[in-house]
């Protein structure tokens, strides 16, 4: 069982306060981080993947010990997927994610085998030797969860995975997610709540960079003070003023 704790995480971005106090304990399962656009989501992913330093006297700790002081050894844990990444078009699938391996300092003799194996847990095997131009969203969109596998990462951070994904490609990805959560830490942010209502053990609720609410999906329902007891209920609550 592994612990991701952040300990009272600032970020400024000059004098926009991005991310607020920020206090959480994550364990082994699926977090699924909820919020509007501008809340604070991918901040906070960064912050946690050391994309991005915190604010000074902000504590992020891995079972314990200081991210900071950990580096490499903790950055070897980590499979991330940013919210916006280029694919080169004219890279096939494998070279692609062989690319991101050799960068992520996995042996070369390994590197074949690994990059199969995660192709074949986003069920993309079959069209590992196509080229990435031709993708449609929702390939491309796994070919990103692909490499944030290679390694078998024990804390998975996903950002807005099921961006710009039609419906029934966010089941597919949603499905994916779910299965490959097994013994790990999994991150993802959005801010469409069926994406992460029904595989994720909790819910955070993030507004202008606090966390204003968590739980799991039938603690936060019994908070709605009106109508149906479902999140989407929940969340206009909460964010029915913005935008
Ligand atoms: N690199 C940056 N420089 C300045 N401000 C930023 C930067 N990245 C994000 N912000 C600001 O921080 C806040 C949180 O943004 P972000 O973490 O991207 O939110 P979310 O991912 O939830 O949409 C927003 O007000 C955004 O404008
Ligand atoms: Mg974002």
């Amino acid at each position: 069982m592994n612990t991701l704790s952040l300990n009272g995480v600032n970020k400024h971005y000059g004098q926009n306060h991005a991310l607020v106090d920020f206090d959480y304990d994550f364990h082994d399962g699926v977090y699924g981080l909820l919020g509007p656009n501008g809340a604070g989501k991918s901040t906070m992913m960064n912050l946690i993947t050391q994309n991005i330093p915190a604010d000074p006297d902000s504590e992020i700790l891995w079972n314990g010990e200081d991210i900071k002081k950990l580096q490499a050894k903790y950055r070897r844990k980590i499979g991330f997927m940013p919210q916006q990444q280029e694919l080169y078009p004219s890279f096939t699938a494998s070279r692609f994610v062989g690319y991101l391996a050799a960068l992520k300092g996995i042996k070369k003799e390994k590197i074949r085998d690994e990059v199969e194996r995660v192709l074949d847990l986003v069920e993309l095997s079959e069209q590992a030797d196509q080229k990435l131009g031709g993708f449609s969203g929702g390939m491309k969109q796994r070919v990103l969860i692909a490499q944030a596998l290679l390694g078998n990462p024990k804390l998975l951070i996903l950002d807005e995975p099921t961006a710009g994904l039609d419906p029934k490609q966010r089941v597919i990805t949603r499905n994916l997610i779910s299965r490959l959560s097994k013994d790990k830490i999994v991150i993802i942010s959005t801010h469409i709540v069926s994406d992460i209502e029904t595989i994720a053990d909790r819910i955070l609720l993030i507004k202008q960079g606090e966390l204003i609410d968590e739980g799991t999906v039938p603690e936060l329902c019994e908070k709605v003070k009106t109508g149906e007891k479902n999140l989407e209920n929940l969340y206009m609550q909460y964010y029915g003023d913005e935008q």
